[in-house]
């Protein structure tokens, strides 16, 4: 019976281990651009930013699970999920997370992920985000983002972490 209870506590530790490695790319030691992100289970948004030459982390997908605290600058990478009228465009678990102080200290611009075909309301979460945030909305990208995209925010961030 204790055998197989360290094996299932080796178990847990490995899945943890993996779920670390494939959410969290942060490396203290780096001065890298770092990239925080929200995505849901489609997942575009993080197709998008694991081909940025950036570390990132990725919040929690569900709400309950708790916010992270970043201790140094980041931009934030959000997608919108908005209901008719625009309301509910940040996903509650940016909310979360943006409503602890030393999070919205580290932010040093938005990055907006969206569709076109919302229109007016294309990338409304991140604009809200840098309005709220006295942040630079740095740039807007559609569903998982083009080569050019990436190329482009690269770039930015490099500029930015110089
Ligand atoms: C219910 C719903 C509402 C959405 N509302 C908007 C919107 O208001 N504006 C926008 O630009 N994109 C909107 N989108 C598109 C998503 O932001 C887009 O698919 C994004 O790439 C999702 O990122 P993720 O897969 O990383 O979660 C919406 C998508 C869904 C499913």
């Amino acid at each position: 019976m204790s055998a197989l209870i360290a094996d299932l506590r080796r178990a847990a530790a490995e899945r943890d281990r993996l779920a670390a490695e494939t959410t969290d790319r942060t490396s203290p030691s780096s001065g890298d651009p770092l990239v925080v992100y929200f995505s849901s289970i489609s997942g575009n948004t993080h197709k998008f930013v694991e081909k940025l030459s950036a570390r990132s982390l990725r919040l929690p997908l569900r709400t309950h699970e708790e916010a992270p605290v970043v201790r140094e600058p980041y931009v934030l990478a959000v997608p919108t999920y908005g209901r008719p009228g625009g309301s509910g465009a940040v996903p509650p678990q940016v909310v979360k997370f943006l409503n602890l102080e030393e999070n919205r200290r580290q932010l040093r611009g938005v990055l907006g992920a969206g569709n076109t075909n919302f229109g007016e309301h294309f990338c409304l979460a991140a604009q809200k985000i840098a309005v709220k945030c006295d942040a630079p909305l740095l740039y807007r990208f559609e569903l998982m983002g083009t080569e050019q995209d990436v190329a482009n925010v690269n770039e930015g961030l490099m500029k930015l972490w110089q």
